[in-house]
């Protein structure tokens, strides 16, 4: 497994796999590696010759009260999980190599960017859609791969591949689940023991959502009030947002009768945790 730092070093690499005919799968991270990630790897070495994971904590994404400095780094494990689980590129550059002095371009969509995540954390979605288009870049991946967990980042992910006419595709994989049903996320290590339990609800939640929707009830309101029946229920600091959108359009349903997705935004103790579920 190779480790690459500066972007130009892995774009001439790139080009001489390309130039071999070889295919590449890229999956994108900010490091603080769980299983969740490892999923996306596997799956990307399954279809592609060539798999390159990117490890970079982008500084663009995070608002200036945010965790950026205080967000879980660990290289070395990082590395070795990476090798495991078949890694051939590890791209790790530092901030400057990625936001040298005097950078003054970035790319931004201007509306699915602005609800939801967009809504309460504003700029966030701009930063994604900046470095992962670099990293495209840098990087020229046959396919890269999402996850669900961060539903509206691969729904905005999508649209700027679509929009930009950008020459990669995009596979978003399932969420992956502690035992008990918790999302695996880079930020549960900040729960203490009984918010680690409290956390369950946003699974246990959506769950019952489910099937409160599959034994027929339509009404959205209705719904979003029994999630928030359940999750008040716990121990948590806030509920930022629990809403059923349109799968692509992301736009508020009123009465579920196709597919739709949803969405929760909670806060426990310091933590702000995401989940979402897919209704078919
Ligand atoms: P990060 O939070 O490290 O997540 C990297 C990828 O792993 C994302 O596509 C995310 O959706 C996926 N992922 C996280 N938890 C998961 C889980 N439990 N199951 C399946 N996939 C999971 O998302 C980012 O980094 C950044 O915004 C990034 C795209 C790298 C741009 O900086």
């Amino acid at each position: 497994m190779k480790i690459i730092k500066k972007p130009y070093k892995l774009t001439a690499r790139i080009k001489a796999i390309k130039k071999n005919g070889k295919t590449v799968g890229f999956v994108p991270t900010m490091g603080s590696l769980h299983e969740g990630h490892i999923s996306l790897i596997k799956k990307a070495r399954k279809e592609n010759e060539i798999v390159v994971l990117s490890i970079f904590v982008n500084p663009t994404q995070f608002g200036p009260k945010e965790d950026y400095k205080k967000y879980p780094r660990n290289f070395s494990r990082d590395k070795a999980i990476a090798k495991k689980a078949g890694v051939d590129i590890v791209f790790a550059p530092s901030a400057e190599n990625m936001y040298p002095e005097g950078v003054s371009t970035c790319v931004e969509e201007t509306n699915l960017s602005k609800i939801l995540e967009g809504a309460i954390r504003p700029g966030h979605f701009k930063g994604v859609t900046t470095v992962v288009l670099k990293l495209f870049n840098i990087v020229q991946p046959d396919i890269s791969y999402f996850g669900q967990k961060d539903y509206q980042q691969a729904v905005i992910i999508k649209k700027m591949v679509k929009d930009l006419n950008l020459d990669t595709n995009i596979k978003v994989l399932p969420t992956v689940r502690e035992k008990d049903s918790l999302a695996l996320s880079s930020r549960n290590i900040y729960l203490n023991q009984e918010e680690r339990k409290s956390a369950t609800i946003l699974c246990h939640s959506l769950t019952s959502a489910k099937k409160l929707i599959e034994n027929g009830l339509t009404n959205t309101e209705e719904v979003k009030k029994k999630i928030r029946t359940m999750i008040k229920k716990e121990k948590i600091s806030g509920i930022d947002y629990i809403e059923i959108r349109e799968l692509e359009t992301l736009q508020p349903v009123k009465k579920i009768t196709g597919k739709v997705v949803i969405l929760l935004a909670v806060r426990i103790g310091k933590v702000r945790l995401l989940d979402n579920m897919i209704i078919k």
